[in-house]
């Protein structure tokens, strides 16, 4: 099923509370939150103490994406609930499948981000242990990129592989979303789309954006559903 997962590093921050509660209201699927540490991208954003307090506000899963070096070292310090999902970059210093079974001891779910220049067979090896595959449409770091197009194609060798192995995988895509690639993305095989500036933020009427986000996705989707 297609969800929307609002990516937090583009709203408001000085009134993250208030946005998080527009957010609810105007029907995201998830929120999508970008942890970097300035070595595997050249920006910080936020921490481990936000997770923590969004984590007590909301009761919509967290989609947790760690930029960052030695994800291992990130992974302990909160509490995801099963509902929430911890994506890690397989570019990243680190044992993926040490990285992956420690999520699974956290009772969350584990899945493996890519950058735009990784290919696709770098994760095949963990397909069968993995929630969701994150193909990032952008570099990874800052919000407000132009997408990649290239990406397109490995979303669709994704899907195949996906199908091929009869596995019932996420695919999520990140950065830059919006009218101009979300249903080229889609029919190749994308089901998750981080909402960031190019969509759900574009403008304060998150509502308005949000439901325009269902109409752009192929076959829609009514509030509810
Ligand atoms: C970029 C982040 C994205 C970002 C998306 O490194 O991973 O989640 O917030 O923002 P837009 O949609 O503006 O690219
Ligand atoms: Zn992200």
């Amino acid at each position: 099923m297609n969800k929307i997962s609002a990516s937090l590093m583009c709203a408001d921050l000085a009134y993250l509370y208030e946005e998080i509660k527009k957010l609810e209201q105007a029907g995201v699927d998830w929120l999508h939150i970008d942890i970097m540490d300035g070595h595997f991208v050249p920006n910080f954003t936020f921490g481990p103490d936000i997770v923590k307090k969004v984590r007590e506000i909301t009761s919509l899963p967290l989609d947790i994406h760690l930029m960052v070096e030695e994800p291992e070292r990130y992974i302990d310090i909160w509490q995801p609930t099963s509902k929430d999902i911890i994506s890690f970059h397989i570019e990243a210093k680190s044992k993926p499948e040490e990285v992956i079974e420690q999520i699974k001891t956290k009772q969350s779910r584990p899945a493996l981000a890519l950058n735009p220049q990784s290919p696709i067979e770098a994760v095949v090896p963990f397909l069968t242990s993995l929630d969701m595959i994150l193909l990032m449409t952008v570099n990874p770091g800052f919000a407000g990129q132009k997408w990649i197009p290239e990406v397109l194609d490995k979303v669709g060798q994704l899907k195949k592989l996906a199908q091929e192995k009869n596995l019932a995988i996420d695919i999520q895509v990140d950065g830059n979303i919006g009218e101009h690639n979300i249903a080229l993305l889609q029919k190749a095989g994308a089901n998750i789309f981080v909402a960031g500036s190019a969509s759900v933020f574009a403008s304060r009427d998150y509502l308005s954006n949000v439901s325009k986000m269902h109409t752009w996705l192929e076959g829609g989707r009514k509030k509810g559903e």
